[in-house]
């Protein structure tokens, strides 16, 4: 057993933030040996639970949970910032040369491990990345992530028409791959799989609908994929399924909606697709710097309020501009301001944060196991240093409650804040 002093910051079952300025975090093996959370709370009232418990004091350090990012690309790490037009031309140009340098091993575990060591830097314990449509790409980043006993989810890419040589795949083949990556690794340690159609537009009817039959068979499993995040796209979607309602409802018709269904961006929706949403447990994962930077559009968050349905917040790295959840978070509270209909700030800095983490594993099917420091969460957790620079130190030193300390981080806040990244073990 370890245990913790410093603040702890902490969320509740409404997702509301609990903050003990002096707080202590417990952490122990379960009955399997895995690192978990045993208690947490203010420091006298836990210290005396455990009597005789050896104490680490971080003072002037925030305990936090590990951030989690739902939607992200490890193969696109060295396209980050890739100046284009919008969504197909960066597609064309950058991303689908860079993705078939994955059909090389070698290159897929140089990257991979880059790619961690990165997000551990940021603070991201948890990610849901692509991959690329090579089967080789997905066993380099599982081996990766096992070495290093990370909670992590992934999986090929299908993408059998629309696609150049080199990334493109075929129907059958792309489908025996899937179901034998799924039966060696999900579940393993704490890997999880993601049946990953890229994007409708990419798929044959046959590749779709065999997706969603693998997601019948492994209920388990989540689905990760694309939709209506671009103009063009929704266009070349209704196009390519005239029949469907709408492009989110291409994904229905193909049982391609459900709990652990993950789809990144969501713009352009009316209330029918939200309620569709809502109705199939599937969630959104909103990354508004890839949005920004790809001149994308809005995700609407007060839509997704008013609706009820899952969110939480995403890098989308190489879309995306930065690794760093306080880059998102800042981004995200712009975004919140577009189309905002009710008084206030745009979204409280709170929120942002929990969209972020507990609101993300609740989004992904894993709350109560990561993205929250309440007792049987499992030990993944920073070490935040609120003083990081000069400037993080005056303005931190200023405030005044919680939420004036949450979005001085936000606002000032890289991977600089972020001190330790501690990922639990099995001991
Ligand atoms: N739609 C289909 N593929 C992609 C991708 O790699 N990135 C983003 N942002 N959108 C996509
Ligand atoms: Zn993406």
């Amino acid at each position: 057993m370890q245990a913790y002093r410093a603040s702890l910051l902490r969320f509740d079952a409404a997702g509301q933030p609990v903050f003990d300025t002096d707080g202590l975090l417990v952490v122990g093996p379960d009955a399997a040996g895995r690192q978990r959370v045993l208690d947490a709370g203010d420091f006298g009232t836990v210290s005396a639970r455990h009597p005789g418990l050896a104490v680490t004091h971080w003072p002037g350090r925030v305990l936090a949970p590990g951030f989690v990012d739902m939607h992200i690309h490890y193969p696109q790490t060295d396209i980050i910032g890739a100046p284009s037009e919008g969504l197909l031309p960066w597609l064309e140009n950058y991303t689908f040369p860079a993705e078939a340098r994955f059909a090389d091993p070698a290159h897929s575990a140089e990257v991979a491990e880059f790619f961690l060591d990165e997000l551990m830097r940021n603070g991201v314990t948890t990610a849901l990345t692509f991959a690329t449509s090579h089967p080789q790409s997905v066993e380099a980043f599982f081996e990766a992530s096992k070495r290093r006993q990370l909670r992590m989810i992934t999986g090929k890419v299908l993408q059998d028409r629309h696609s150049p040589d080199g990334v493109r795949d075929r129907t059958e083949q792309s489908l025996t791959d899937t179901e034998a990556l799924i039966r060696r690794w999900h579940g393993v340690d704490r890997l999880g799989y993601a049946i990953t159609p890229r994007f409708a537009p990419t798929s044959t009817d046959a590749q779709l609908r065999g997706a969603g039959e693998l997601a019948a068979a492994y209920p388990d499993t989540w689905i990760h994929s694309h939709v209506a995040e671009n103009k063009d796209e929704v266009k070349w979607a209704r196009e390519l399924f005239p029949k469907a309602r709408s492009y989110l409802d291409v994904y229905l018709g193909f049982g391609l909606m459900r709990e652990r269904a993950v789809y990144a961006h969501c713009i352009h929706f009316d209330d029918d697709d939200r309620r569709l949403m809502r109705d199939t447990g599937a969630a959104t994962a909103v990354s508004p710097t890839s949005n920004l930077f790809l001149g994308s559009g809005f995700f609407d968050f007060e839509g997704a309020e008013r609706i009820g349905y899952r969110h939480g917040l995403a890098s989308d790295v190489g879309g995306g501009t930065s690794f760093s959840p306080f880059s998102t978070m800042l981004a995200a509270y712009y975004v919140g301001r577009e189309g905002q209909t009710k008084p206030g700030v745009s979204i409280a800095p709170s929120q942002l944060w929990w969209q972020h983490t507990g609101g993300a594993a609740h989004a992904l099917g894993l709350e109560g196991v990561i993205g929250n420091l309440q007792p049987g969460c499992e030990a993944d957790f920073l070490v935040l240093n609120p003083k990081a620079t000069p400037l993080l130190a005056r303005k931190t030193a200023l405030a005044g409650n919680l939420e004036e300390l949450l979005f001085a981080m936000i606002v000032l806040g890289d991977d600089r804040l972020v001190e330790r990244t501690v990922v639990s073990q099995a001991v």
